[in-house]
């Protein structure tokens, strides 16, 4: 019996958390859910954006799935200020692509590695009306930390090259900190390629070049951005799970927010959210299940029949939901 919290958040976040816990319920594993709110309604009903108690049922649990949250004016991300009670400091971002989809090379397998704990989301800003300041926090210690997750990442992957991603031409100081972390980290690893980029020219090849990459290390902010193009790269962000860990929690969520222009028509994928329930199973050592969830939204993804509009179909989250447990069970 596995122990989950379950936060859904806002918008798509309650919609596509919907159809994973419809998902989660036909397996053939045993669960708990408890519920716990974040976000823009919560704020609006209890006066914050993340309760204490809601941080208490994630930290209770075995793992956490989370959905997406609106951003409250004038308060803190839940998201941001939750995987930091946890300690969940790297933020892994597989993206793929899929048969069937419109994607930019049929070719391409890389994750993405991401700080989860500091950088430019520190939400340490301050000022007056003439000039703000936001802190960009680097440390030796979260920077070593990410860059061995990514090594051992590629290790596990059985591929072959780790690309850092950084800006230390401008950010000398912080940027130069993480940089020369990753080299040091990498003596550690001699078997492994790699390489270091600035995170502009990144932007560049991951357009022309994707089939290039297998693991990429970033800072927190650069590595969100790079996310969001990747998963451009592969159909879109309705395609985009992660994963969220550290050395006591896990919390899966995928990469898109809570997206407003879509919310309440019943059309978002849930394919990112079902693939980051997969990546849950994985870190519960669930593998055959995880994989089964894998291959079955492989499967109805490339037959073309059933898709959300994002994917150019027109079926609702639901048929999409019900055509993957149709394929798992
Ligand atoms: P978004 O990721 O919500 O949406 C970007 C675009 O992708 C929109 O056109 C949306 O319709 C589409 N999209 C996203 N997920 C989709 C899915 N599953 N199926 C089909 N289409 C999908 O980003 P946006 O619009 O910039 O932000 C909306 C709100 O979400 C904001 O309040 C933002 O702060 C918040 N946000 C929350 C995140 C989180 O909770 N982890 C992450 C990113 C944004
Ligand atoms: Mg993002």
């Amino acid at each position: 019996m596995y122990n989950l919290a379950i936060i859904g958040g806002d918008g798509i976040g309650n919609e596509v958390m919907e159809s994973c816990e419809y998902l989660l319920d036909k397996l053939n594993l045993e669960f708990s859910f408890k519920y716990g709110e974040a976000g823009f309604d919560c704020f609006n009903k209890n006066g914050t954006t993340l309760p204490e108690e809601t941080i208490k049922i994630a930290s209770k649990s075995d793992a956490v799935l989370f959905g997406a949250s609106t951003s409250t004016p004038g308060q803190p991300s839940p998201i941001i200020n939750l995987r930091k009670a946890l300690h969940v400091y790297a933020n892994i971002r597989p993206i793929r692509s899929y048969k069937g989809v419109n994607c930019l090379r049929d070719d391409i397998n890389f994750v993405i590695v991401r700080e989860n704990t500091e950088g430019l989301y520190s939400q340490v800003e301050y000022g007056d009306d003439e000039k703000m300041i936001a802190e960009r926090h680097i440390t030796r210690e979260a920077s070593d930390r990410i860059s061995k997750v990514a090594f051992n990442l590629c290790i596990k992957r059985e591929q072959n090259k780790v690309t850092c991603v950084h800006k230390s031409n401008v950010l000398k100081k912080t940027d130069g900190v993480f940089k020369e972390s990753f080299y040091n980290v990498a003596k550690n690893y001699p078997q492994i390629q790699t390489e270091d980029f600035y995170v502009d020219a990144m932007a560049m090849y991951l357009v022309t070049q994707p089939q290039n990459f297998d693991v990429i290390v970033s800072t927190n902010l650069f590595g969100d951005i790079l996310s969001d193009e990747s998963a451009g790269l592969v159909g879109g962000l309705g395609l985009a799970p992660s994963g969220n860990i550290g050395d006591h929690n896990g919390l899966f969520e995928p990469v898109h927010g809570s997206a407003p222009d879509i919310a309440g028509k019943n059309i978002a994928n849930p394919c990112s959210m079902i693939l980051s329930a997969a990546m849950m199973l994985d870190y519960l050592g669930e593998w055959d299940v995880s994989n089964d969830i894998r291959n079955a939204v492989e499967k109805v993804i490339a037959e073309c029949k059933i898709r959300t509009p994002d994917l150019g179909g027109d079926a609702c989250t639901m048929d999409v939901t019900k055509a993957i447990v149709k394929e798992l069970i």
